[in-house]
């Protein structure tokens, strides 16, 4: 996905096969909410200082519920952590980011963020008139976040999830 498809956009038009999320207001006032989109994708769609995103709603290293995880700016770009193992994925591209140690033998330890690269799905959400819009993001490579969008992952426990 490109950096222009990332962010979250004010538009007059709606891009094709949009899921209606909810009104801007409502997800400000709620902070985060999570859909069942398509019948088939739980997707997470946040508020954080003015920007809305969108992401899979289950962290891509162990299922955890990312709608859970606080937003931390770690390396200069806005992270959600996830509750479960604190892994950081960052709100607009899903990169997973980790402190690197090249050598444990120095002390103090020198450490450097560093990216593994998109595990977390993140999709494309769209405003109009204040209304908010999820496209989903169907690339068809593979993403570490996809294997947890299966029934066997899908539980109820989350009363703020509806289906559209
Ligand atoms: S499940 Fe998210 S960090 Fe392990």
């Amino acid at each position: 996905m490109s950096s222009d498809e990332e962010q979250p956009s004010s538009s007059t038009s709606l891009p094709p096969e949009s899921h209606f999320i909810g009104r801007r207001e409502d997800i400000v006032r709620a902070g985060r909410v999570s859909r069942l989109l398509n019948g088939c994708r739980d997707v997470l769609v946040l508020h954080h200082q003015g920007q809305l995103y969108a992401m899979d709603l289950r962290c891509y290293h162990a299922g955890g519920g990312l709608q859970h995880g606080d937003i931390e700016e770690f390396n200069g770009k806005l992270c959600i952590v996830c509750p479960w193992h604190k892994y950081k994925i960052t709100l607009a591209e899903g990169e997973g980011l980790y402190q690197a140690v090249d050598n444990p033998l120095v002390r103090p330890l020198q450490t450097e963020w560093r990216s593994k690269g998109v595990k977390q799905r993140v999709h494309q959400v769209t405003e109009v008139r204040g209304d908010v819009y999820v496209t989903l993001n169907t690339r068809s490579e593979d993403v570490e976040s996809d294997r947890y969008q299966t029934h066997k992952y899908r539980t109820d426990s989350d009363p703020t999830r509806a289906k559209t």
